[in-house]
């Protein structure tokens, strides 16, 4: 088995998810290195490691010395060269533009450990195509982290078709090392969990289009029924119906009919009801609140 102890991790862009990424890894005792162009989004990341670490304490989660020894794991970087000098594993976590990622990726390549896997946590964008522009595709990998990234336990690794089995195996490693669990899967539109969130949303909307049941009883359906921690509905709405439409029209244009969106999201995007984030959704939120009996009734129900 690959053995990761001791060795440093770089994690380029300190958004929300190269955040969680560095705090997990600083967690798991690996020398982190977090890169951004942004000082600003440097310093509020470690502002938000050290709140999230100190809640950990607060919940018992983990003891006060391991989340001190975490902050002290953590390097801030506004130059990628130094950041990603020797690093065993990459992990690219800036915005979702291909020209960016691949150049990001590129320069990194020269001056990791000629070993370290490089990773994107891309959501959408093609691993092998991020991969072309580097000058050994075999390293370029797929690690989808999902948000909040230190308490959400999956990692997807994603196959692009020149990733090397080696590149697996060491990428496999680190996400152990993390403590999270880790699926293989081969790259394609949604992966596993956006393509199976997306068409359960846009199932649930469906059927709230055709009055089959209210909001609040296809959300308890899947709740008490099926033992999902939240409805399709509850769920869109914290991902914003904008967002999720945006998936669906990908969803559709790759994976066919299955996917069309259902109108009522399209009409909902139209009007602003975006979701949580609006305060009005499928339901109306106040204070951050759900308000209670605020769930759309379906068309053909009193
Ligand atoms: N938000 C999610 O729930 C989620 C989940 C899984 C994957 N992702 C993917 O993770 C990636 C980042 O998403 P996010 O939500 O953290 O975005 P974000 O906007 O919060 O963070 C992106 C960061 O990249 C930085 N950046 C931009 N250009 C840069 C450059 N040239 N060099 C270095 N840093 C640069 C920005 O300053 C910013 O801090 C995207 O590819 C996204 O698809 C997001």
């Amino acid at each position: 088995m690959t053995d990761t102890a001791g060795t440093t991790v770089t994690v380029a862009g300190a958004g929300l998810m190269g955040t969680g990424i560095a705090h997990v890894f600083a967690q798991a005792g690996y020398k982190t290195h977090l890169f951004d162009i942004s000082k600003s989004a440097l310093e509020k990341a470690r502002d938000n490691i050290e709140k999230n670490l100190a809640g950990g304490v607060k919940r018992g989660k983990l003891d006060e010395a391991t989340a001190q020894k975490a902050l002290e794991n953590i390097s801030l970087h506004d130059g990628l060269t130094n950041a990603a000098k020797d690093a065993a594993l990459f992990i690219e976590t800036v915005a979702e533009k291909l020209d960016l990622k691949q150049s990001i990726i590129c320069e990194a390549e020269k001056v990791v450990r000629p070993d370290a896997p490089l990773a994107t946590n891309t959501s959408a964008l093609s691993v092998t195509e991020i991969g072309t522009a580097t000058s050994d595709p075999s390293r370029v990998i797929g690690m989808h982290f999902f948000n909040p990234v230190h308490i959400m336990k999956l990692v997807e690794i994603v196959v692009g078709i020149s990733t090397s089995q080696e590149t697996i195996s060491r990428t496999r490693a680190f996400s152990d090392a993390i403590s999270k669990s880790s699926i293989l899967v081969n790259e394609a539109p949604g992966l596993t969990t956006s393509r199976m969130s997306a068409m359960l949303g846009n199932e649930a909307m469906w059927m709230l289009q055709e009055g089959t049941a209210s909001a609040e009883d296809i959300d308890t359906a899947l709740k008490l029924g099926l033992n999902h921690p939240m409805g399709p509905l509850e769920l869109g709405d914290l991902t914003g119906w904008d967002t999720r439409l945006s998936a669906l029209r990908y969803l559709h244009s790759t994976l066919g009919d299955k996917f069309r969106p259902c109108p009522l999201i399209i009409k909902m995007v139209a009007a602003g009801r975006f979701g949580r984030k609006v305060g009005h959704g499928v339901y109306k939120y106040e204070n951050g609140q759900k308000v209670s009996g605020s769930g759309l009734k379906g068309s053909m129900l009193p």
